[in-house]
């Protein structure tokens, strides 16, 4: 039984990264502590006020937030924080050598229905100034020094990447300790499941449509395999099924917003899942460009997202070159 500390060590991961990997996932264990409370602790329903993005912030986006702001703040290794429930970036810690972008609660509508939720969270090297502003956060994903999520599922399983692999580590609750029961994590090239919310099928662009009608044919269609479909609707849910055993997720740009070029959030969503994907053999795209590589303009930056097994992304994308 290897526990994380150990793991990275073993890794050779600087000291100081694993130390706030340590204080991360031990705040992400006080989350899933009151996720299993429930209604007990009056943390469930509506906070009564919508985020930057104009979402409905439920109670527990919001203490999910503060407990990841606050338990950042304190190590001392944090200069700043960007979260999808702040509107701007939060300085910590002067002398902080990390910047850390998270999405405390992905999936949150699931909770209502005790279904998959998680938090999903990117680290970056900080700059050498002492006061942070977002544009400090506008980084390309290729810059990340970890990544990873932690689902709060029947087990509580973090996912990670340091840049050597992805790597899962499954919650000990007896002990309070994450241990490694996943190296390596490899997704299978090629697939025969996909994940999309169909319901906007009539507003996708058209190489969309053309790409998911053919995975529709099935066996007799242009692909001669038929797939079976997935959908979640938490990302940090659909993404580990496919980094557990294969599979294309896709949020596509569609026309019922068109000002939108996607719903997925580019720092805290598309880019720390991109790294792990990648990571494990998978590929991350828009439908026109490698997510990692993109130069965020806004720390809420919204993109297309296409990611999973490798030989899948690339059929998919090359409907987009095509039609
Ligand atoms: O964070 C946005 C998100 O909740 C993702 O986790 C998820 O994949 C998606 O939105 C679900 O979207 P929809 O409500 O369209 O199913
Ligand atoms: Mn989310």
């Amino acid at each position: 039984m290897t526990q994380l500390s150990e793991h990275l060590l073993k890794q050779n991961t600087a000291p100081e990264l694993s130390r706030l990997l340590g204080h991360i996932t031990d705040c992400c264990t006080q989350i899933a502590k009151l996720l299993h409370h429930g209604p007990m602790n009056d943390i469930l329903g509506m906070a009564g006020a919508e985020n930057v993005q104009g979402e409905d912030q439920k109670k527990l986006d919001v203490i999910s937030n503060d407990m990841l702001k606050e338990a950042l703040a304190k190590t001392g290794l944090v200069k700043g924080i960007a979260s999808e429930e702040e509107e701007h970036c939060v300085s910590c810690h002067e002398d902080g050598e990390f910047l850390v972008l998270f999405d405390p609660l992905d999936g949150s509508s699931n909770i209502d229905i005790n279904s998959l939720v998680g938090t999903i969270f990117s680290i970056y090297s900080a700059p050498e100034k002492s006061s942070i502003e977002d544009a400090d956060f506008l980084r390309p994903g290729h810059e990340q020094v970890a990544a990873g999520y932690v689902l709060y599922g029947p087990s509580v399983i973090l996912t990670l990447t340091t840049g050597q692999g992805t790597q899962m580590y499954m919650l000990d609750q007896t002990i309070g300790e994450y241990v490694l029961y996943q190296a390596n994590v490899e997704i299978p090239r090629e697939t025969q499941e996909f994940a999309i919310n169909a319901s906007n099928q009539r507003h996708w662009a058209a190489p969309m449509q053309a790409y998911i009608a053919d995975l529709l044919k099935g066996k007799t269609g242009p692909r001669g395999k038929n797939f079976n479909m997935r959908w979640v609707a938490a990302m940090v849910g659909d993404v580990h099924r496919i980094l557990c055993r294969g599979g294309i997720f896709t949020y596509p740009w569609d026309k019922k917003n068109p000002d939108k070029p996607g719903k997925l959030r580019l720092m805290y969503e598309a880019n720390p899942m991109g790294f792990l994907v990648e990571q494990a053999g998978g590929k991350a795209f828009t439908d026109k460009a490698r997510i990692l590589d993109i130069q965020p303009d806004n720390i809420h930056q919204r993109v297309p997202v296409i990611l999973g097994s490798a030989d899948e992304v690339k059929t998919c994308i090359q409907y987009h070159k095509d039609i």
